[in-house]
């Protein structure tokens, strides 16, 4: 294939994404974990299944970074992830160091690639990201918008029995508990959902969309969710690989948009080539942006925090 994605972190989410770029015949993948012979395994596998899946992408696993030299993208899913009982910030410390080598890793071998971070906390994560690469705002950018608001579609159109294709949501701020969901522009077939469904049931389907990841921790019970991070990870890869604009929202770096300065914090921004090309600002209501501060400013907590950690 004509582009190269490595995917750091072999486990659920990391391989679920690989078999997902392959299978879509994006790009070649690289799968990398420090855990010996994982990847090997996982890449051969995904290779065999390429003649009945009929791709021709190339997948190599390895627990070196040699192989990753030259990616177009890096999609970082290394870490632990949460169990039952614990919250995406209690995983802060541990993941920080992950990140913060990774990153190191993989940006020296391809200084010119764009970092799509999934570890979680996944706004702090950003910030290790973004301060371990030296690289440009437009280049590191984090998976949590497109999944919370995949999530907020499926109980959408569960809700209203259409299907997901005609559901269109909009999540903002922080990949926790103060995200901010905003009906208004949420919609079916162009319908915004304010005129579809009682306030209630709005708010019912926002709370179980805030709560979605801690839903499917409390079922799993080893591990967190997989399948819609992965599909989320590989759209916005898909959008980059494919130079397609896409608006999706993703944890970017702001710089005043929003009113916010110096954080990363989810936000619709077009996709394309180079990575982040726009951030794109929409009207809120005095509500609504009370809202993303509140979660801005758990978000700010949490980046203090990690100041004071030796990671
Ligand atoms: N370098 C490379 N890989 C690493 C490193 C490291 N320093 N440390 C851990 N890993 C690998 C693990 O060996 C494991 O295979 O990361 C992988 C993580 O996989 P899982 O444990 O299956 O976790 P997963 O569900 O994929 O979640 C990964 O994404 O959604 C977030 O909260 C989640 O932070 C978690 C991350």
């Amino acid at each position: 294939m004509d582009k190269k994605v490595t995917v750091v972190g072999a486990g659920n989410v990391g391989a679920t994404a690989a078999q997902r770029l392959a299978e879509k015949e994006l790009c070649d993948v690289v799968l990398v974990d420090i855990i010996e012979g994982v990847p090997q395994g996982k890449a051969l596998d995904l290779t065999e299944a390429a003649p009945i899946e009929k791709h021709d992408a190339h997948l190599t696993g390895t627990n070196s970074y040699d192989a990753t030299e030259g990616s177009d993208i890096v999609i970082i899913t290394a870490g632990i992830p949460r169990k039952p009982g614990m919250s995406r910030d209690d995983l802060i410390s541990t993941n920080a160091g992950i990140v913060k080598n990774v990153v190191k890793e993989v940006s020296k071998r391809s200084p010119n690639s764009i970092l799509i971070i999934v570890s979680n906390p996944l706004d702090v994560m950003c910030h290790v990201a973004f301060e371990a690469s030296g690289f440009p705002k437009n280049r590191v950018l984090g998976m949590a918008g497109v999944l919370d608001s995949a999530r907020f579609r499926a109980f959408i159109s569960m809700e209203l029995n259409v299907s997901v294709e005609n559901t269109h949501a909009f999540v903002l701020g922080g990949h926790g508990d103060t995200m901010v969901p905003l009906p208004r522009y949420s919609t079916v077939a162009g319908i915004p959902i304010t005129e579809l469904m009682s306030q209630d049931r709005i708010e019912a389907l926002v709370k179980r969309t805030a709560n979605g990841g801690a839903e499917i921790v409390s079922l799993l019970k080893t591990g967190s969710a997989y399948y819609a991070p992965a599909s989320a990870a590989v759209e916005m890869a898909e959008s980059i690989i494919k130079d397609k604009k896409k608006i999706l929202p993703c944890a970017t770096y702001l710089e005043g948009e929003y009113g916010i300065r110096d954080l990363f914090i989810g936000v619709p921004v077009k996709l394309g080539s180079t990575g982040i090309e726009e951030i794109i600002e929409i009207k809120l209501t005095n509500d609504e942006q009370a809202a993303l501060n509140k979660s801005a400013a758990a978000v700010k907590e949490l980046v203090e925090n990690l100041k004071n950690l030796n990671y």
